[in-house]
């Protein structure tokens, strides 16, 4: 083991847990770096200096030494449990860090959270860089997808680091500066909420398959290793085909059985909801996300439902006509899913807009080719897309989504008649499809919204045939009156 006094590092981590040990590991296997490592608990760091003696770290005991061990400007990644930890280690820092050094929180943070901490660290003359994560500890330890906001002149220093561990996808780093302050945190966010989304819309596919089309798990898992090699090629695609082929070795049965049915979650969905209302944007994919989990995890009120009657004549999937089915879900999946990834960038481009962000989508599509759990085939055609029109107003009216939704769009809503007769539940393939149409009517029900609003509360209308603010008087004669302002 080297310790402080022996070397100096050009990057540390603090926080040993999964992911900042294997973050640490990951740098340390890279040219050039040499890793100063630092976990509250001693123990903890001595555990991981002893088991991977091949990474050369720098152990430190106390802060001082860390501060001590890392060459100018000094450079840590903190690894803690996102929130006070996050707090606590960042105040510690600031007292032993000097003014360029600089601080990177590659923790789960709210963008609101590294909007705070940035200001405030920026006051001393430290700089400070949120940076949202992705990979899991297997991504952590091999190449995770790296989105770090903060200063340019931290990106200066911090860049060719990041870029030498970050995934690589077709000979690019997954890594981009997105933008400042919370900029990273944020786009790590709406990852992890498209994530939420690209989950549920399988769950459903596999939903079908084994209640409308009475497909077995390991039956299913060959339909999905099938799909992984079209258009649909992604990781989540790939871990469901071996979720689904899994035997539990205590029961003999299906894994998938013996799993209790209540969906956890850490919140980042719940935030990319909550966030998204703020900006008034609708993702309404990712919100059934978070809701069919919420409602998993209510057993008592389950339990209390569970006698409620379902279709009398649910329709049945004819084995000759199993192979169209299973088509016609492929393509429901395909168009939810760009739906999902839709609402995901208008996300971003409200997020950029209202914290003033320059952020490039095309280059948020590239960074999530590898390395993150929504690495997928398809981000190469949002980021073309991107390329080809840098301001695109929504992006399934993009060349070549509007041409995938054309083809799959008929299929999509023979599933969700299906689904719905069936009475399988399929909240975000009926909820993007409802999007869909919403998005491309010439004519929305707004206008009797508009009136109903005016007529209780007067909150006045606009018209289509000329400018201006109007009200009906309703209680009145229903003369219409122009409003001159005050509104
Ligand atoms: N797990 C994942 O797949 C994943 C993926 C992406 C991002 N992340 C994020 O990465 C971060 C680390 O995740 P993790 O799962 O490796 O660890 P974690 O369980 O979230 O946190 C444990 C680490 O935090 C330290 N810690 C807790 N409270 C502290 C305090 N008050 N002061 C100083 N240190 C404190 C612990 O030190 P002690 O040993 O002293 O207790 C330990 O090193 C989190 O923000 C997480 O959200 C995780």
């Amino acid at each position: 083991m080297s310790t402080a006094s022996e070397a100096k590092a050009n990057i540390g981590v603090v926080g040993l847990a999964v992911m900042g040990s294997n973050l640490a590991r990951n740098l340390a296997s890279r040219e050039g770096n040499k890793v100063a490592v630092y976990n509250r608990t001693w123990s903890r760091t001595e555990e991981v200096v002893e088991a991977h003696p091949e990474a050369g770290f720098i152990a430190a005991k106390t802060i001082e030494e860390f501060a001590q061990s890392l060459s100018t400007p000094r450079t840590a990644i903190i690894m803690v449990k996102a929130g006070k930890a996050t707090d606590a280690v960042i105040d510690q820092l600031v007292e032993v860090f000097e003014p360029g050094d600089i601080i990177v929180d590659g923790g789960n943070a709210l963008f609101t959270d590294t909007i705070r901490r940035e200001k405030a660290v920026r006051e001393t003359g430290i700089n400070f860089v949120g940076a949202g994560i992705s990979g899991g500890e297997e991504g952590a330890l091999n190449g995770p997808s790296i989105m770090p906001g903060g200063s340019e002149e931290a990106w200066h220093t911090l860049g060719p680091i990041l870029k030498s561990i970050a995934a690589v996808a077709e000979g690019e780093p997954c890594v981009t500066h997105v933008g400042t302050d919370g900029a990273g945190h944020f786009v790590k966010m709406i990852h992890n909420g498209i994530e939420y989304a690209d989950m549920q819309l399988i769950a459903e596919a596999y939903d079908l398959l084994r209640k409308a089309a009475g497909m077995t798990p390991a039956e299913i898992a060959g339909v999905f290793e099938e799909w992984n090699k079209g258009e649909l090629e992604s990781y989540l695609i790939e871990i469901t085909a071996e979720v689904l082929r899994q035997v539990d070795a205590a029961t003999g049965k299906p894994f998938i059985d013996i799993v209790l049915d209540q969906a956890g979650s850490k919140g980042t969905g719940v935030w990319t909801v909550q966030t998204s209302l703020d900006l008034g944007v609708p993702v309404s994919g990712i919100a059934e996300a978070v809701f069919a989990r919420s409602l998993s995890a209510h057993p008592r009120q389950r339990a209390a439902a569970s006698d409620l009657p379902g279709p009398s004549a649910p329709p049945a999937v004819s084995s000759s006509d199993r192979d169209a089915f299973i088509e016609d879900v492929r393509q429901a999946l395909y168009a939810s899913k760009i739906i999902a990834y839709s609402q995901g960038f208008d996300a971003i481009i409200a997020g950029a807009e209202e914290y003033g962000w320059d952020i490039k989508k095309g280059d948020i599509a590239k960074i999530w080719r590898a390395g993150c759990i929504i690495r997928a085939q398809f981000l190469n055609r949002i980021a073309e897309s991107y390329a080809e029109h840098p301001d695109l107003e929504v992006l399934v009216a993009a060349p070549y989504f509007a041409e995938a939704v054309s083809r799959t769009q008929e299929a999509w809503r023979r599933v969700v008649i299906h689904a719905v007769a069936a009475g399988v539940p399929t909240p975000a393939f009926s909820s993007s499809l409802a999007y869909y149409d919403g998005l491309r009517a010439e004519r929305l029900p707004a206008a009797l919204v508009q009136g109903q609003r005016d007529f209780f509360g007067a909150h006045t209308y606009k018209r289509v045939d000329r400018d201006g603010t109007f009200h009906t008087l309703w209680s009145g004669d229903r003369s219409e009156v122009e409003e001159t302002g005050s509104h």
